[in-house]
């Protein structure tokens, strides 16, 4: 194996939940969390805690302040022009189907067409398909280039005036590929479609800015990103929001209410009905501070590093399929011939090497790679080149067993 040639993050430390010896590459499906998150989480719970925006008490108030707080510094983060352009939900998936509900619900008609692409998450499929079904739109599907990016040349001979909304994964959960998002949304805007990005895996590995990628939605989820489950974002432009009606009706989301006539808040609040999830959205707030206080650049780098140097050690594999671009962010899946991924995945477990085996909600990207599941290795700030060599060795022992 190749001398060590990351970019000398060692994390490790911050995580408890890792214990010694335990190479965790799973951080795709989702990321350990640091202490200085749950410090802020348990914060919240033992001396802070009360509701937000109805309270007239002190406790509450303060509570508010952290809540919109953690807002505005996800704000900043995205580079959003403004904090009322964030929508705090559950996850992803539930930020695409508001967009589906609420956007693509209301302003696309009969005969429409949306474009995915063949490398999406199922968050990035269904939600389109059930609202395509309701309003009789339909769905194309951008192919692949031969290294397992989407085609942006093919979406450009591709779209028409007809589509009139494009989302596509940032970052591949299962091939680590890069889309070039300024080109898709480029692209997209030529014939006036717009475009969502799916942000999942590329907010815990790349600095994202908003006005650069120049989209329209946004989503992620803060558990990838070192954050708590239950909460994530969309990120959405003002003038978009402004005509989406509301998703869910309850407490919180509204302006006025009688049996006569009910009026509602203006976004974000609009599309944020009942208790939200407070101490999910403090927990974010940390989890960015600590990505910041290292340095996207910085991670990037590291899982760049990796990312080569596991490429590498595998190819000497023969038996063994790499999938995804060289330059691919993080993540590196693979198959062995004659060996199911669940069988991989149990030995590596063995040897205290955590990967993720299935078809990672991707079935269409499965069918066109021609498998129904791979291995994957995801890495984050924690991992370190001891444990891509105790995956290899891993690796070298499951072809030990199966000849
Ligand atoms: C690219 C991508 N999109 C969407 C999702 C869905 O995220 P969540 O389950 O947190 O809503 C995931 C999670 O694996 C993902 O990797």
């Amino acid at each position: 194996m190749t001398e060590t040639r990351t970019a000398a993050l060692d994390h490790v430390a911050d995580f408890p939940a890792i214990p010694a010896g335990w190479a965790y590459l799973d951080t795709a499906a989702t990321a350990q969390k640091p202490q200085p998150v749950i410090d802020a989480i348990t914060r919240a719970y033992d001396s802070s805690y009360a509701t937000v925006h109805r309270g007239v008490y002190q406790r509450s108030a303060d509570m508010t302040l952290a809540y919109e707080a953690a807002r505005r510094k996800v704000a900043s983060f995205l580079g959003a022009g403004s904090a009322d352009e964030i929508v705090f939900v559950r996850g992803a998936t539930e930020g695409i189907n508001l967009v589906a509900h609420s956007w693509a619900g209301t302003q696309l008609k009969a005969g429409d067409r949306i474009l995915l692409s063949q490398l999406e998450h199922h968050s990035n499929i269904v939600p389109w398909q059930m609202v395509a079904e309701r309003i009789g739109a339909h769905i194309d599907v951008l192919p692949l280039t031969a290294d397992h990016r989407i085609d942006l040349d093919a979406m450009a001979a591709m779209i028409t005036p007809q589509h009139k909304l494009v989302a596509l994964a940032h970052v591949s959960n299962v091939l680590g590929s890069v889309l070039d998002g300024k080109r898709a949304a480029e692209i997209a805007h030529s014939v006036g479609a717009k475009i969502l990005l799916d942000g999942c895996q590329s907010v815990p590995r790349m600095r994202v800015d908003m006005a650069a990628l120049d989209c329209d939605f946004f989503v992620f989820s803060a558990h990838k990103l070192y954050g708590p489950t239950g909460i994530g974002v969309l990120w959405a432009r003002p003038e978009l929001l402004d005509v989406m009606p509301p998703y869910q009706g309850g407490g919180s989301m509204i302006d006025s209410v009688s049996f006569e006539r009910t009026t509602y808040a203006p976004p974000p609040g609009r599309f944020e009905a009942g208790t939200p999830h407070i101490v999910g959205a403090l927990g974010l707030h940390a989890a960015i501070d600590y990505v910041e206080s290292i340095g996207l650049d910085r991670i990037h780098a590291h899982e760049t590093a990796l990312v080569t140097m596991t490429r590498e050690a595998l190819s000497q594999i023969n038996s063994l399929t790499l999938f995804g671009p060289e330059d691919s962010a993080g993540i590196v899946s693979f198959s062995i011939q004659g060996v199911h991924p669940h069988d991989i995945g149990t030995i590596l477990d063995e040897a205290k090497v955590a990967v993720r085996a299935g078809h990672h909600c991707a079935q269409p990207l499965m069918a066109s790679l021609g498998v129904d599941a791979t291995a994957r290795a995801s890495f984050g700030v924690y991992n370190t080149a001891a444990d891509v060599e105790a995956l290899v060795r891993g690796i070298e022992r499951v072809t030990r067993i199966f000849g």
